[in-house]
């Protein structure tokens, strides 16, 4: 199973979902790593800072598009969940990772139109890539770093709403909202499952099980 996670915007929590979805995948007894296909190596760098004693989520990274392929093909036999951590730009190398995706996570941070205009380009740029290989690939937004209180989230929301419709995306129901403890468990080479804060590790929990439930469709 190969789960990318991806958008065209920066910082909007791709390594954060990545890196907390394997964490909790690994306390569940899955064998899972991460491919951190970002120049940055945000999640390579994370991993050299894990705990020896906490459960092993392995990274590998590759930023090339060749290798890419190899490197997906080698380790979903290896792995039972294979999460690719790519750069916000679409490249041959993310491309290749979503068109070899059992499905595609697309973190959103609803706060403001940039976020917008950015989404809506990178899902156009899946409506193609979806048509030039004729498959379904599918993908899920997940709202990341959401504030209740903030009226521009919420009307971000609706707008989201259009774009399910008009490229075929769905969403997970489970927000992450906007915590200190994801900052601060991703410094410490943790997922929040591992950190003292139980709202972010009851969301990350709920996330894991939607995406399990995904996954359980899928095989
Ligand atoms: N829900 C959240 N609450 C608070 N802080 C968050 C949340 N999600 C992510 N962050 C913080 O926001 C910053 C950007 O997150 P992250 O590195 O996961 O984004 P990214 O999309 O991978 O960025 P890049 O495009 O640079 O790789 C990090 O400092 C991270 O700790
Ligand atoms: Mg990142």
């Amino acid at each position: 199973m190969v789960i990318t996670v991806i958008s065209f915007k920066g910082g909007v929590g791709k390594s954060t979902v990545s890196q907390n979805l394997a964490v909790s995948l690994a306390h569940q007894g899955k064998d899972v790593c991460i491919i951190d296909a970002d120049e940055n190596e945000s999640s390579n760098i994370w991993y050299s800072f894990r705990p020896e004693e906490l459960p092993s989520v392995p990274v590998f990274h590759v930023t090339n598009r060749t290798d890419m392929s190899k490197t997906i093909n080698t380790l979903s036999e290896r792995f039972d969940i294979v999460i690719i951590d790519c750069p916000p730009a679409v490249k041959d190398t993310t491309s290749r990772a979503v068109a070899k995706s059992d499905f595609s996570l697309i973190p959103i941070t609803p706060t403001g139109g940039s976020d917008v205009w950015a989404t809506e380009k990178f899902l156009e740029h899946i409506s193609l890539l979806r048509d030039r290989l004729d498959a379904p690939l599918p993908c899920y937004f997940v709202v990341n770093r959401y504030e209740p209180n903030v009226t521009m989230h919420k009307a971000y929301l609706n707008a989201l709403g259009d774009y399910m419709e008009k490229y075929q995306v769905d969403w997970m129901n489970t927000i992450l909202h906007k915590r200190s403890a994801y900052g601060e468990a991703n410094a410490n080479g943790m997922g929040v499952l591992e950190y003292e804060n139980p709202k972010a590790k009851k969301e990350i929990k709920d996330l894991t099980k939607e995406v399990m439930a995904i996954v359980e469709l899928a095989v």
